[in-house]
């Protein structure tokens, strides 16, 4: 393991947070390398669900250190609230949570400007939270790190002349009207002063760790789909998704990564707009997500729901150069009687042979080809072991692989910790 990463394969939700969390026992370092609360991952923990949006989810196994990286943007009011709430349920974190001094703040501006872009013709249906406008002004170099709130100064002046431009842009914004430096660092204060203590060098930390051995875990938001390169542009997130975003997104070199470990559900959702090659006629779309409670952790929103997307995992498990595979939610097929997958496109009558479309335009222009698979119809909530699986559902695992060629390390049958099938 020495230092794995752990990637969704699709278009978020997959269940990164339950698989981070199981490896999370056996590992030293959590660290979470991009994204920011538009993540969210549902957390099992004695029956009750904890839904976290910032922090690394290995956060509920405790004395594990945890860290956020510098690709990851900070809305620092959520993650005072969501380090309040651990802490109310006795889960200590604050001695051992590390921040990256140049992870991107969000700033209520950021919100605001979405609010205002999601509202027109180019929507992508976002989750709101300002990601996009944060990563902007990471790459335009006139946003604000978490390493700036100490310098009080440089600070107003940045976020004066950002209001100024985005006035200038959204002159319909009424809310940044009220907005200027000085108000909002006042805003900020306290949270700058809880935060000071917990910011740290984490590569140097990172580096530290790795040649001692100990076992790290760099932990993905989103999904290979919605990455900003790699995804089906302009509908993904603003952050590197793939495996790819890992070291960037913590200060460590790519050669340190020993092991990529893809995570896929055993069908599709996507939420938002943009392509869904696979997406089922919404009859179907509803049985799946009631069985699966396909909602929106972070927006509450109902998900698409589609059958499995071969194509776009082949492509996922090349981009990500991924090792294994966890598949989740099984069960949640248990009962239907006949499973689809998507096993390749074509377009205008002819099968797409190489490559997977880029961007969104290509991809929405493709039809899947279906192949049909008898449902093994009984439940898989309580096995546990690889042998135990209904023939069918092994059957569809293995093909499932093959088709790949990537091995699936385990299969999760259920939303508790102990819901997992471990192969060997
Ligand atoms: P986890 O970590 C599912 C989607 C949004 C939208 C697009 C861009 O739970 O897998 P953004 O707010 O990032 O600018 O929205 O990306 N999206 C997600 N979908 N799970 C997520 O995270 C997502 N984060 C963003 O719905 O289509
Ligand atoms: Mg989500």
């Amino acid at each position: 393991m020495p230092c794995t990463v752990v990637v969704g394969a699709q278009w978020g939700d997959e269940g990164k947070g339950k698989v981070v969390d199981a490896l999370s026992a056996d590992a030293d370092v959590i660290a979470r390398y991009q994204g920011g609360p538009n993540a969210g991952n549902s957390l099992v923990r004695g029956g009750e669900t904890l839904v976290l949006h910032l922090g690394p989810s290995g956060i509920l196994h405790p004395g594990k250190r945890c860290l956020i990286g510098n690709g990851v943007v900070v809305d620092l009011s959520r993650l005072r609230e969501e380090v309040k709430r651990l802490e109310s349920l006795g889960i200590e974190v604050r001695d051992r949570l590390g921040i990256s001094p140049a992870a991107h703040l969000i700033l209520p501006y950021h919100r605001v400007a979405e609010a205002v872009a999601e509202s027109g013709p180019a929507a992508i249906g976002t989750t709101g939270r300002g990601i996009g406008f944060a990563y902007r002004d990471k790459a335009a170099r006139t946003g604000l790190r978490l390493g700036d709130l100490s310098e009080s100064g440089a600070f107003v002046a940045a976020v004066d002349r950002n209001l100024a431009r985005l006035r200038r842009e959204f002159p319909e914004a009424e809310a940044l009207g009220g907005m200027s430096g000085a108000s909002l660092l006042e805003e900020l204060r306290d949270g700058a002063r809880w935060v000071q203590a917990m910011l740290c060098d984490i590569a140097a930390e990172l580096q530290v760790a790795l040649r001692r051995a100990r076992r790290v875990l760099l932990e993905g938001a989103q999904g290979t789909m919605l990455d900003l390169d790699h995804g089906t542009y302009p509908f993904v997130t603003s952050s590197s998704a793939s495996a790819a975003g890992a070291p960037l997104g913590v200060g460590i070199g790519p050669r340190a990564v020993d092991r990529v470990l893809g995570v896929t559900k055993a069908y599709t959702t996507r939420v938002g707009l943009g392509p869904f090659p696979s997406e089922m006629p919404e009859e179907s779309a509803e049985a799946l997500r009631e069985a699966g409670e396909e909602y929106g952790a972070t927006t509450g929103r109902p998900r698409r729901c589609g059958w499995l997307d071969l194509p776009a995992l082949r492509y996922a498990s090349r981009v990500n150069g991924l090792d294994a595979l966890v598949v989740t939610k099984l069960d949640v097929l248990d009962h239907f009687e006949e499973i689809r997958v998507a096993v390749d496109y074509e377009c205008g009558g002819q099968r797409l042979e190489a490559g997977f479309p880029s961007g969104a335009r290509a991809l929405e222009r493709v039809k899947p080809v279906w192949r049909s698979f008898p449902g093994w119809r009984e439940s898989t909530r309580d096995v546990r072991r690889w042998e135990d699986l209904p023939v069918r559902a092994r059957q569809y695992l293995e093909w499932i692989e093959l088709e790949c060629g990537v091995p699936i390390e385990s299969v999760s049958v259920g939303a508790e910790r102990e819901a997992e099938v471990r192969r060997r």
